[in-house]
């Protein structure tokens, strides 16, 4: 009860301090824990791909790839592992744990907030910027 309240309490703080995301953080954790396989460019093309069967994600081509819309809710989830796409047999890591801290929240296209932790917020905005036509 207490929690939850505590949550809502933190939701609302954040609701009014507007987009509380930080591409700039998001880049320096991204070349520190995402670029060896998915490359420091996002591209896809990391010291770690040759050895990966499934090849890591061109992540720079994510709004491209869905119709012109950036996905946000699939990406946040395919970094902190909800997504049960990670949980079976992917080689992409699960971040969850790793990027656990403090709760926030990050709107999707449809303005719905999806509930994630900051650093992987971060990650998200950072990806967001680097989108290519
Ligand atoms: C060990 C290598 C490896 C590391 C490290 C890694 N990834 Fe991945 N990632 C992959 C591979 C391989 C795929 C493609 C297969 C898949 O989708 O499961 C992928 C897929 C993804 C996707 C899904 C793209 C989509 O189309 O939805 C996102 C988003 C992503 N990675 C982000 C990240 C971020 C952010 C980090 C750092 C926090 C990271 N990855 C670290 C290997 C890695």
């Amino acid at each position: 009860m207490l929690k939850q309240g505590l949550n809502t309490l933190a939701f609302l703080l954040w609701a009014g301090a507007g987009m509380a995301q930080d591409a700039k953080e998001g880049a320096g954790l991204f070349q520190d824990h995402c670029a060896t396989c998915h490359g420091i460019e996002a591209t896809g093309q990391g010291p770690m791909a040759g050895v990966l069967v499934i090849k890591p994600t061109n992540l720079t081509r994510l709004t491209a790839t869905n119709n012109g819309a950036f996905p946000t809710a699939r990406v946040a989830a395919r970094i902190d592992g909800r997504d049960p796409l990670v949980s079976h047999g992917s080689p992409m890591p699960v971040y969850g744990d790793f990027f656990e801290g403090v709760d926030t929240a990050i709107k999707a296209p449809s303005g719905q907030p999806i509930m994630t932790s900051v650093p992987v917020a971060d990650l998200v905005a950072y990806l967001k910027s680097i989108q290519l036509e």
